[in-house]
């Protein structure tokens, strides 16, 4: 049985009783994150905590403990035998439970926190392969640089996609590319690297951020200028970056192949590199 964090104890998944009152069950309101366990360490705890507490500002959530994250998040590897595999750990929290009105609870109720780890198989270690994305109007709101739990038109996308036979689904927002279903996206044309600015369409992604600065340290113009659809038949390469995938190659946008279909060298390049400072920080 999974061991998982729930408002302060560790327990076993089936003791966990969240109340049906609570605001991330009536509301959606709530915020999670997702962070990578490489065997010794997790990548990037800092950036991971300060978009946690980000999110919960924008939220006006409160979780007082936030900052005891990165404890929860190792105790939880450890209670579940992950330290010697490759692991994703996820923490939700809600504003907690409380009679349904839109205004939010008062007097201020306990947040609802929950945390989980999960073994996962890297199925990025093959570089030949690329993935093939869909293309479909930004629905989702203003505010994407909330990591919200409310995700409807994320799976909505995702699903279509999976659908229609392809693996990930990017937003196209008045023309523009913004990101995917749960990645971002960088596009390389005329040698430069381009992604969408960190604005209130896109989630800051971790890996996004880490990319950047790995393929400036490479020498790689970054340009976080957003790609529109007319600019993809100059694209010569594309991958997405997240925390579970890392950098993925991308050889089709819905019906435009992307270079010569397979994985271009600057994405390649950036793989590698990616995977060298991992492997430093194994030691
Ligand atoms: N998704 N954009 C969206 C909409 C996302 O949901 C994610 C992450 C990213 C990439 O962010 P990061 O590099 O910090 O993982 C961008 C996670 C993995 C998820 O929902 O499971």
């Amino acid at each position: 049985m999974d061991i998982v964090f729930f408002n302060g104890e560790y327990l076993p998944k089936d003791k966990i009783r969240i109340s049906p009152d609570d605001r991330g069950f009536l509301f959606a309101e709530g915020i999670y994150e997702v962070i990578r366990w490489y065997r010794s360490f997790f990548y990037d705890m800092d950036g991971h905590i300060a978009r946690m507490k980000a999110s919960l500002e924008k939220t006006r959530i409160i979780w007082p403990a936030a900052g005891s994250f990165p404890e929860i998040a190792l105790e939880l590897i450890r209670r579940n035998m992950l330290e010697d595999q490759p692991a994703l750990v996820y923490l939700q929290v809600t504003r907690g439970a409380a009679i349904r009105s839109h205004a939010f609870p008062k007097p201020p109720v306990p947040p609802t926190v929950y945390s989980f780890a999960r073994g996962m198989m890297p199925d990025n270690n093959d570089p030949e392969s690329g993935i093939r994305i869909m293309l479909a109007e930004d629905i989702r709101w203003k505010r994407c640089d909330i990591k919200s739990i409310a995700l409807l038109p994320n799976t909505l996308s995702f699903q279509e996609a999976l659908d229609s036979g392809f693996h990930e689904c990017a937003f196209v927002r008045d023309g523009k590319i913004t990101e995917c279903s749960h990645s971002n996206i960088f596009f390389v044309s005329g040698g430069s690297l381009y992604t969408h600015p960190e604005t209130e369409h896109i989630l800051p992604g971790i890996t996004r951020k880490n990319v950047i600065r790995i393929a400036r340290n490479a020498g790689i113009a970054v340009m976080e200028t957003p790609v529109t659809i007319n600019m993809l038949a100059a694209v010569s390469e594309a991958f997405l970056t997240n925390t579970s995938g890392e950098i993925v190659p991308v050889t089709l946008i819905g019906e435009q192949v992307i270079g010569n279909g397979q994985p271009g060298p600057i994405t390649l390049l950036l793989r590698s590199e990616f995977r060298n400072e991992i492997n430093s920080l194994q030691g």
